[in-house]
């Protein structure tokens, strides 16, 4: 816990800053409920995967391999399903989605979760800078393909950052999705987290008049793997000042495991949560001509990745 735990209040829902993944669903059951998340090896999906499933739920945790995925899950109590899906391969994806829809159950969430952070030189995969691929496409591939098997109510919660503010002026640079026109590791990955807040306003248009729910979160700045790419300086600083000001993993869990399964969530959709409570994202993440020419984009994407496998 940080001081800032302490000293921030709590929000409407009653939860804040402090709140943890454990607290935030205190006295609830979620026994019969399946949960899809994503990167469960490692940091937040972790803490998610274990809560989750020591709430009763049947979790399925995705890894970049199942080897991954299952060490992690014989770390838990209670029921995982281990499955690989290494986002930044297509034919990966579409193999866990293959997996997942042959399970007998349907899923109540899907947790977007994994990630990766300002990657110090422009790579790609595909033909994309990587970032966007695997915090975005990799998920719009893994989350479409999922849709068939979401539960009339179930939710999508998209993990975004407050990163997202970041994000080049225009958003989306459409014509610089391969990072060759200008790279800047804080920007792109900002351009990435910005795409995911930009998929769950979309995705909850699209859901208008069902009971099924998307939004996107900031977990708050946790000390992670995540932070593998900075600079070492700013690690270690990071690493000391972390317990002060940084919200424990425990903490930084909360809000995608609270938007995923709280009951008094259940009509919230398009939304964008930081600490367990609706929160202001950048104007444009609000904007739906941006939201809907990413989603076709996407689309284009995901057709000419397919293709190519
Ligand atoms: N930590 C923060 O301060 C913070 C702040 C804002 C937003 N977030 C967001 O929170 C999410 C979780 O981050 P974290 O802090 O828990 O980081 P983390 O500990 O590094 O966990 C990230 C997870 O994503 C997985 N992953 C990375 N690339 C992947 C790929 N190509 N295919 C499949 N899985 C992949 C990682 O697998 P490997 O272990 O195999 O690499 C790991 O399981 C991310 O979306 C991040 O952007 C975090």
């Amino acid at each position: 816990m940080s001081i800032l735990s302490y000293v921030l209040p709590k929000g409407p829902s009653g939860f804040g800053y402090g709140s943890t993944a454990e607290q935030v669903t205190a006295g609830l059951s979620l026994a019969g409920k399946t949960v899809l998340v994503t990167g469960c090896n490692s940091g937040l999906g972790f803490e998610t995967m274990r809560v989750l499933a020591l709430r009763g739920a049947r979790v399925i945790g995705t890894a970049r391999t199942e080897a991954k995925a299952r060490e992690a899950a014989d770390k838990v109590q209670g029921t995982v399903v281990p499955v690989a899906c290494e986002l930044s391969d297509p034919a990966s994806v579409a193999a866990c989605v293959k997996t997942v829809s042959a399970l007998e159950y349907k899923l109540d969430a899907i947790i977007a979760n994994a990630g990766i952070m300002m990657l110090p030189k422009c790579e790609t995969a595909h033909g994309y800078e990587l970032q966007f691929f695997t915090n975005h496409v990799g998920h719009f591939l893994l989350v479409t393909g999922l849709l068939d098997r979401l539960t009339d109510d179930g939710r999508v919660v998209m993990l975004s950052s407050e990163g997202h503010k970041a994000a080049p002026k225009a958003g989306i640079e459409f014509d610089n999705l391969d990072g060759k026109r200008g790279y800047g590791d804080l920007k792109m990955y900002g351009q990435s987290k910005m795409a995911n807040v930009l998929f769950a306003k979309e995705l909850a248009r699209r859901f208008a008049g069902t009971r099924r729910t998307a939004n996107a979160v900031h977990p708050g700045v946790i000390n992670t793997n995540l932070g593998r790419h900075l600079n070492p300086i700013v690690r270690v600083v990071s690493e000391r000042v972390g317990p002060l000001l940084m919200k424990s993993i425990e903490e930084g869990a909360a809000t995608q495991v609270y938007v995923a399964t709280n009951p008094a969530l259940a009509d919230v959709s398009g939304k964008y949560f930081a600490s367990c409570n609706v929160a202001k994202s950048r104007a444009d993440a609000d904007d739906p001509q941006l939201a809907r020419k990413l989603w076709e984009v996407s689309e284009r994407i995901a057709a000419e990745v397919t293709a190519a496998r």
